[in-house]
């Protein structure tokens, strides 16, 4: 296994729409093993492969606390088959969006059909964290990041202050 880069914003990859996987395999399996572990490490609870620079409909969760065993979920060609009509909010944050946080108002529950880790069709009701993380990271294959939900003041200030920790990298 191996630990990718995560791009953060602006990186215009990030507004890419992600494509369809066509069949799951031992390539693609080593691709969501790495960014198991890379989200693993950074630490996050989910991870869309468009953050390490992969335009595939991959995604990896885990929403397990620290003190429950490990419980990672691999969803391929992820859609959603429902959501409800009651919303939950929850404060977001993104590997690609480091040390910025807002809240987010999303369907409360959903229903996502996927393909999983062996390339078979599964179909996942979630609620809670669950239910935001998986629609967080199905956001990205969109090219959509959490602050596209809040207002574009809020969103502009995170943006101008990643851009400007980016130039300060790049000087020092
Ligand atoms: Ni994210």
């Amino acid at each position: 296994m191996a630990i990718l880069p995560i791009i953060t914003a602006p990186d215009p990859l990030l507004k890419v729409k992600s494509k369809a996987v066509d069949r799951v395999d031992d390539g693609l399996r080593t691709l969501m093993d790495d960014m198991l572990e890379t989200m693993y490490l950074a630490p996050g609870i989910g991870l869309s492969a468009i953050q390490v620079a992969v335009p595939k409909r991959v995604v990896v969760v885990d929403v397990a606390r620290e003190d429950e065993p490990a419980n990672p979920l691999y969803l391929v060609n992820p859609e959603l088959v429902c959501v409800s009509d009651n919303l939950a909010t929850y404060e977001e944050g993104c590997l690609s969006l480091p040390d910025h946080y807002a809240d987010v108002e999303r369907p409360a529950e959903i229903e996502v059909a996927f393909l999983d880790y062996h390339g078979k069709r599964q179909t996942l009701q979630a609620e809670g964290l669950l239910a935001t993380c998986i629609q967080h990271e199905m956001d990205h294959l969109e090219g959509l990041l959490f602050v596209d939900h809040i207002s574009a003041l809020k969103r502009n200030m995170i943006l101008r202050k990643l851009k400007k920790a980016k130039r300060l990298e790049a000087t020092a």
